[in-house]
């Protein structure tokens, strides 16, 4: 089986995307732990990368094709897969159907999570994450027990470089500018696998309902 999650920033994308990929044994690719792991790796290609995340833009097709289709292949032997964050302009979701299509794996359901601007912006700015396993947390919706401080591995809590006000409004222009036409691409190409869920609501309630939405539309 193989998703497309989207979503606007703070949708709740990678929250949702470990439940489903634990739920459907899915490999889970997310491009921005992808390009945040390169940045903490220090490389060249991780300090560019870094400019266009700590900015608030989107990092250019050239280089996020080649560095998810790298990634792609080398998770897709197996089971099925999750993509989170990616496509996230038409280019790129014209680069991922040419390898799904070369490698005749197309796409069984493009899932969009929705959220309000308001409601983004608080969930940005109060999201922690640890830098252990990766769990994420919210400072008032999803605390962890202890302050600041990882349910699982007792690792102390991060806030991410891009979580600020300022660069979460740009991060939200370049939303509604670069990916939502990413929407409409699909579902001139494949409307009948696109599926809006509202995410608004508690986080388990979004969850029942991306179950409910992927299994009909992969036939799970
Ligand atoms: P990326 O890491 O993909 O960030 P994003 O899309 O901005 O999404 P977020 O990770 O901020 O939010 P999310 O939807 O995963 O929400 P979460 O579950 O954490 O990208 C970062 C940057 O990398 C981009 O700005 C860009 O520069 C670059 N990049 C990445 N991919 C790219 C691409 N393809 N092309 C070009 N550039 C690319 O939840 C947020 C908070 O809310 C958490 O605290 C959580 O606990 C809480 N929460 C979640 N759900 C709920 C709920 N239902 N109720 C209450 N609180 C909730």
């Amino acid at each position: 089986m193989r998703v497309v999650l989207m979503g606007p920033p703070g949708a709740g994308k990678g929250t949702q995307a470990k439940r489903l990929a634990e739920k459907f044994r899915m490999a889970h690719l997310s491009s921005g732990d992808i390009f945040r792991a390169e940045k903490a790796g220090g490389s060249a290609l991780g300090a560019k990368l870094a400019e266009y995340m700590s900015a608030g833009k989107l990092v250019p097709d050239e280089i996020v094709v080649d560095v998810m289709a790298k990634a792609i292949r080398e998770c897709s032997a197996g089971g099925g897969l999750l993509l989170d964050g990616f496509p996230r302009t038409v280019p790129q979701a014209q680069a991922l159907d040419k390898q799904l299509a070369a490698s005749r794996t197309p796409l069984d359901a493009v899932v969009v999570i929705t959220a309000d601007d308001e409601q983004i912006v608080r969930r940005i700015t109060g999201r922690r994450s640890c830098p252990k396993c990766g769990r994420i947390y919210h400072t008032e919706f999803m605390p962890p027990r202890e302050n600041n401080v990882c349910d699982d591995d007792k690792a102390t809590l991060d806030q991410r470089a891009d979580d600020k006000e300022d660069v979460v409004r740009q991060r939200l222009e370049a939303y509604y500018r670069q990916t939502e036409p990413v929407i409409g691409y699909y579902r001139q190409s494949n409307g009948e696998h696109v599926v809006e869920v509202d995410g608004n609501r508690a986080p388990e309630e979004v969850t029942a309902s991306l179950i409910e939405a992927v299994s009909r539309l992969a036939g799970a």
